[in-house]
């Protein structure tokens, strides 16, 4: 699917196909994409936990106020990141290049995240938000759709999964086949009101 064409077509859905299962071949190929995404210092923080168990898929959706589009769906991914990633043998994420670059780009994030918790949350917040955008627009070229969520209690979801305690949750994008349309588009704002030329 042409990617003009898959940003167009993709909404948000609320109706999926609660007996349809995606193959473990498909959840793979849409995780294989999505750390493709970019991040800052090619941190790669993202940490995805995917949900393909009905009783726990049920258990999410009580924990996101009933909504079923968690229990329907077939996979649903929490979209979470380690805050401390820049301080956990960084070395890894640029293993393919020259030892002296990186060391300056190890010593560059240190300095970017040490003891800046705020940076460190944004940055997993930006990460995971390109994440997400990249798993839906993947998913609707695969033939499926999916729901971008924040709406659950993070404390109870955070206890369910066991997040680490230096680790946060993102938001949740459930995957699956739609049996309804979403409604009409709320509306957007036209550009004349988003974008500035140059500065405000
Ligand atoms: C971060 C985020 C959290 C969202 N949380 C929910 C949610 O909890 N439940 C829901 O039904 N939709 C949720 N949405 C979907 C939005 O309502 C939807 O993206 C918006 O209305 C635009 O519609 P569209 O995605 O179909 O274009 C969320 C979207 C984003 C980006």
């Amino acid at each position: 699917m042409d990617t003009f064409e898959a940003i167009n077509s993709r909404r948000s859905i609320k109706n999926f196909d609660k007996n349809y299962k995606m193959s473990q071949d498909e959840i793979s190929k849409l995780l294989e994409v999505a750390i493709l995404s970019p991040t800052s210092y090619n941190i790669q923080n993202w940490r995805f936990v995917i949900i393909t168990e009905q009783d726990l898929k049920d258990r999410l959706s009580e924990l996101s106020w009933g909504q079923k589009q968690v229990s329907d769906a077939s996979l649903v991914i929490v979209l979470c990141a380690d805050l401390k990633s820049w301080n956990k043998n960084p070395e890894r994420y640029w293993i393919n290049i020259p030892e002296e670059s990186r060391k300056f780009l190890v010593d560059a994030m240190k300095s970017s995240y040490n003891e800046k918790p705020q940076v460190q949350r944004d940055e997993a917040m930006r990460s995971c938000g390109i994440a997400a955008q990249t798993l839906m627009l993947a998913a609707k070229s695969m033939g499926y759709d999916t729901c971008p969520m924040e709406g659950f209690d993070f404390d109870a979801v955070s206890r369910l999964i066991s997040l680490p305690d230096d680790h946060v949750i993102s938001m949740m994008v459930v995957v699956g086949k739609a049996i309804k349309n979403a409604s009409p588009r709320g509306g957007q704002l036209p550009l004349s009101e988003i974008v500035f030329e140059n500065s405000f």
